[in-house]
């Protein structure tokens, strides 16, 4: 069975990332083109060319067409031959794959199924990410493991208070239960969303969540987590004084987009749109402070269990569910029924 769902959109890019030189990016193990015409519109193709199948990002930008390094065929926007230096006409089937993309919220989203069930409305919605009161940045780093193991690293938290004690996870006193912690998972139609909320922690923490922390020494922090399939999750994380008011807005947002590179590599695309620090410098700081916190903390990790789990299914190596798993595990069961139905699908579409 296929591991990867081909019928949703993908963060594919930054929108910061395209511009006019080309971008050569592996997605769902299919090698991928994007680049913008001189309008400005994102355009994906296949990174192969029809003829001797060269990488078509070694070659020439010809205007709003991509020209083969090898020989020469020249292809426009939607993949179609527009010169053949040997003959007057191009051959039929001298064709690019391409795929729908959009650009929304910041980011670039490819469709990489049928092509005819692409429908915008159907992209995660991330509106912080374009929110001018907040300042958002845009990251992207990589992962040595199934794409799933994103998914599962992110809705489940506790790993904070252990994996990430010397950066993001130190303030919990004791990383047992809590007298009075929320955790609440639901299906929401095809989303999931998890809530987190931890009373009466130390208001300590390297970001500035909004309390002052002379006049208010402990505070109580919640997170809300929706996940969208396949693997789109945005956070909304807030703080306020011990026993004090629910009613307070996020101080920041993030998204976690995971998309599959190759069945054991994976992209991770990650904004933070912040209340704190609205400055350049502050955008810098924060590029490196998430970034490096997932780069040294999180990716080893993910690296280490693919590397223990090899190429099994995580149910056949039958791991122990602990309380707090809930949310990753409502996200595998989701995602194994859409693959199953997936696989179905197509054993009807062969017969
Ligand atoms: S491989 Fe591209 S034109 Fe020959
Ligand atoms: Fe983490």
């Amino acid at each position: 069975m296929a591991d990867f769902l081909l019928n949703a959109w993908y963060a594919g890019a930054r929108a910061n990332e395209l511009g006019e030189q080309f971008l050569a990016r592996r997605l769902l193990d299919q090698p991928i083109l994007f680049w913008r015409t001189a309008n400005g519109d994102p355009v994906a193709m296949l990174d192969r060319c029809p003829h001797r199948f060269a990488s078509l990002h070694t070659g020439r930008r010809v205007g709003d067409a991509v020209e083969c390094l090898y020989h020469g065929l020249r292809f426009d926007a939607a993949g179609r031959c527009t010169r053949s230096p040997y003959s007057e006409t191009p051959p039929a089937n001298a064709v690019v794959p391409t795929f729908p993309v959009v650009e929304h919220q910041g980011m670039v989203w490819i469709w990489m199924g049928d092509a005819a069930r692409a429908d915008p409305a159907l992209i995660p919605d991330h509106p912080h990410n374009v929110r001018a009161d907040l300042r958002p940045i845009f990251g992207h780093e990589t992962f040595s493991g199934n794409w799933q193991l994103g998914n599962d690293n992110l809705m489940e938290l506790t790993h904070l208070f252990f994996l990430h004690t010397s950066t993001i996870g130190g303030y919990k006193p004791d990383a047992g239960p809590v007298e009075g912690e929320e955790y609440v998972v639901r299906q929401v139609g095809t989303q999931v969303h998890s809530h987190t909320g931890t009373p009466r922690v130390p208001n300590k923490a390297p970001i500035d969540m909004g309390v002052d922390p002379v006049a208010h020494p402990l505070i109580d922090r919640w997170n809300d987590i929706v996940w969208d399939m396949p693997s789109a999750m945005k956070f909304a994380m807030c703080a306020t004084p011990a026993g004090g008011p629910r009613d307070v807005a996020p101080y920041m947002y993030q998204s976690h987009l995971i998309t599959p590179e190759t069945k054991c590599t994976s992209h991770y695309f990650w904004n933070v749109a912040r209340t704190f620090e609205l400055t350049p410098e502050g955008d810098a700081k924060y590029l490196h402070f998430f970034g490096n916190i997932f780069r040294t903390e999180d990716a080893p990790m993910i690296e280490d269990i693919q590397h223990n789990m090899g190429e099994a299914d995580l149910w056949d190596l039958k791991p122990v569910v602990l309380p707090r798993d809930r949310g990753a595990v409502l996200v595998r069961r989701l995602v194994a029924r859409a693959l199953a139905a997936q696989a179905g699908a197509e054993a009807i579409a062969a017969e």
